[in-house]
């Protein structure tokens, strides 16, 4: 390559690479993730709020561990299973290093703990693609305890790129961040009607489903048939039955003697 061109080159790099983090999508990602990250409550203060809020030994469930000490270890339940591939970390200390579908259909053969076994709250934080969370969602309820209660991590992604499919592709206006496309399987279970659900605003947003405790029934009344970004981006609140930490702790206040929280 001749000067001039290896010239025109390095100035189309510097051009794309100043385009990507100081472009107009790079700004406003930058802003929502701060924004995010500057939430009050956590999916581990949720997921204990919710375990604190039964009158007997809870069994807890994990799908996709990686570091055990962000969530995993600070989960007060009597009894606690961990479920990973390994897929993201070098060192996997779970029960059950295997992907969900493996722990799932090795649990209703018996392979695994046995087939009665039911779980006080199961958190999906697995694989984020829709079509696994999905799968997830429905194994999970299979086993759950009749006032159970499904936890989903990422529900409420704060730009169109946290929630793409590719999760190898950090060149990203919000680099590796990466809340997959969770959200889909969420709506799509609240919207069949027979589930209770709320996804609680904080930490990429919480979604719960239960059975029996009355979360909200509100169906999403936005029609977003193929599941498009925009629809969810312009009703938040609507798609996901979006609401604060606060509302979350008064709403499980409402349905049990006061429980312990620091949410408030
Ligand atoms: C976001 S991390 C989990 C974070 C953790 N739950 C927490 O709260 O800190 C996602 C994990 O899911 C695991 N994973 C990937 N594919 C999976 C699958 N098919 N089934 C279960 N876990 C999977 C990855 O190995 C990774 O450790």
């Amino acid at each position: 390559m001749g000067l001039k061109a290896w010239v025109r080159q390095q100035l189309t790099y510097y051009r794309s690479g100043r385009q990507l983090l100081r472009g107009p999508h790079a700004l406003q990602a930058a802003g929502a993730s701060y924004r995010e990250r500057a939430k009050l409550g956590s999916r581990t203060e949720i997921i204990n709020l919710l375990l604190s809020t039964f009158d007997r030994p809870a069994t807890y469930l994990e799908i996709g561990v990686r570091r055990p000490a962000d969530n995993f270890t600070r989960i007060e339940a009597a009894t606690k299973y961990g479920v990973d591939p390994g897929v993201e970390a070098v060192s996997n200390p779970v029960d059950f290093p295997l992907t969900s579908d493996a722990f799932f259909t090795a649990l209703r053969g018996g392979g695994v703990l046995h087939a009665e076994q039911r779980f006080e709250v199961v958190f999906i934080d697995g694989l984020h693609l829709a079509e696994q969370v999905d799968r997830d969602i429905g194994n999970a309820l299979a086993h759950l305890a009749a006032d159970g209660f499904v936890v989903l991590h990422d529900c409420n992604p704060p730009t169109v790129f946290h929630s793409r499919e590719n999760y190898d592709y950090r060149l990203t206006p919000v680099e590796g961040a990466w809340t997959g496309t969770t959200w889909k399987a969420y709506v799509k279970w609240r919207s069949r009607g027979d589930l209770y659900s709320c996804c609680v605003d904080t930490d990429y947003g919480i979604g719960i489903l239960s059975r029996s405790v009355d979360l909200g029934r509100d169906r999403p009344r936005v029609p977003n048939p193929f599941y498009e970004y925009r629809v969810l981006e312009a009703n938040r609140r609507d798609q996901l039955g979006l609401i604060s930490p606060s509302e979350f702790a008064t709403l499980l206040g409402n349905h049990f003697p006061a429980p312990n929280s620091e949410m408030g």
